[in-house]
């Protein structure tokens, strides 16, 4: 049918499967994994144990979380000719293809645990969760030019990925508990988020079979996109300019009402929360802690919290459903860890995780659901006879 009907078309509306996994109502502002609200989580759990809860779908008994602990960390370590793959890549790289690369690599590494057995899914999910870090921090050193290093097995996984980020070969990594935890309760909210852009690419492409380990280096591509994950390195980037122009926060948003040339307030907005993202006001309360931590007040911190005080008491904003969403403060605290903005889509994949797996292993284990083959509304030519060449 062609003509110039409009068509509200997209997943929008669309349940594409049912999940037992995360729950949100996007108008209350609840996030829920398996039952468990996301602020009980932040404050009580750990990431490693949140991702055990999302995996298995209990929270796990002292035991049980020993045993998966064991797992992982005894697996952080990657093969010396996987380390070696990092060298190809141009030092400017952006780590996300970088780490999407990797994870494709680590496959081939990997042969025995290809497959759907429930062993082999098991050990996949395995060796994702214990290299991914692993990877993620190689990503990040490889554009510091600075030698890798092993993880240290007496260390947390948390405490791993932060040394194997920053720490040199030649003196001790000195933790700050402060960031050592943040990152921990970060990750945790970004464990899951029910039917997103990259966890339903995990699902479209893992329900042609593909392995797991392309479904997640799909996923980390569908992930890196502005709209969706790369929204924290756009906010930085946003307050940065703000700070460099000189222009006044009134001004910015002026220019983002007049839609000139379609600038966004990023990390504002949200396809469900329609009244505020629960994760941003738990990470906005971080952000406080860690820069008052870090020395002070902080200039990009200041724009930020003008900037949200300004739109939600601007009608445009408010009438729109805006509000400050995940990645509004993430980039924040990542700059103030030390990271650069590169990483911090990095950082948002490293939490996201075992969310794009529990949801992978879960379409895997009910063939009844999976997102299937989506139609289209046909706006195209109607039947038309082939053109020679001399009459065109
Ligand atoms: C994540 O899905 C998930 O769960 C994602 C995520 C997760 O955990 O996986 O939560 C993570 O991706 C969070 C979102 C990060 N992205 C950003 O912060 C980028 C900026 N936000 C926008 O791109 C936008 O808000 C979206 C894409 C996030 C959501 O878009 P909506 O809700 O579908 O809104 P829309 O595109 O239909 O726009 C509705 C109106 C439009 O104005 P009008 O045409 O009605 O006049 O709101 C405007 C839009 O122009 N609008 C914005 C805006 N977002 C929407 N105007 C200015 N700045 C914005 N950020």
């Amino acid at each position: 049918k062609t003509g110039d009907t409009t068509f509200d078309i997209g997943f929008a509306n669309t349940a594409v499967c049912k999940s037992a996994i995360t729950y949100i109502d996007g108008d209350a502002g609840v996030l829920q994994y398996r039952g468990y609200p996301i602020e009980q989580l932040a404050e009580k759990s750990t990431f490693l144990e949140t991702s055990y809860l999302v995996l298995y779908g209990e929270l796990p008994t002292t035991e049980q979380l020993a045993d998966f602990t064991e797992k992982i960390s005894r697996h952080m370590v990657i093969d010396e000719r996987l380390r070696e793959l990092f060298r190809i890549f141009p030092r400017k790289s952006h780590p996300m293809p970088v780490l999407s690369a990797a994870i494709t690599a680590l496959s081939t590494f990997s042969r025995d645990t290809i497959g759907f057995e429930p062993d082999t899914i098991e050990a996949a999910t395995h060796q994702l969760m214990a290299k991914v870090p692993t990877l993620a921090a190689y990503s990040f050193k490889n554009s510091t030019g600075t030698p890798t290093l092993f993880p240290d097995y007496s260390l947390s996984y948390i405490e791993n990925f932060i040394r194997m980020s920053f720490g040199t070969v030649t003196e001790p990594y000195q933790f700050d508990d402060t960031i050592t935890r943040a990152l921990d309760v970060l990750l945790i909210l970004h464990a899951d988020h029910e039917q997103n852009c990259s966890t339903s690419t995990v699902r479209l492409v893992g329900s042609s079979q593909a392995n797991l380990y392309a479904s997640v280096s799909a996923g980390v591509h569908a992930l890196s996109g502005p709209l969706h994950g790369g929204a924290n390195q756009a906010v930085l980037e946003m307050l940065k300019q703000i700070r460099d122009d000189g222009v006044t926060v009134q001004d910015y948003l002026d220019k983002v009402k007049n839609k000139s040339d379609h600038t966004k307030l990023m990390g504002f907005g949200h396809r469900i929360y329609k009244n505020y993202d629960p994760r941003a006001a738990i990470i906005k309360k971080h952000a406080d802690a860690i820069l008052k931590a870090r020395g002070g007040s902080d200039q990009l911190l200041d724009i930020a919290l003008e900037l949200e005080e300004a739109a939600l008491s601007d009608d445009y904003f408010v009438e729109r459903k805006l509000y400050p969403n995940v990645d509004f403060y993430t980039g924040l605290i990542y700059q103030a860890m030390g990271f650069p903005v590169d990483m911090f889509t990095v950082l948002f994949a490293l939490g996201r995780l075992p969310g794009w797996i529990a949801q992978w292993r879960e379409m895997v284990a009910d063939p009844t659901n999976k997102i299937g083959r989506p139609r289209q509304i046909y706006v195209g030519h109607t039947k038309r006879d082939y053109v020679p060449m001399n009459e065109r």
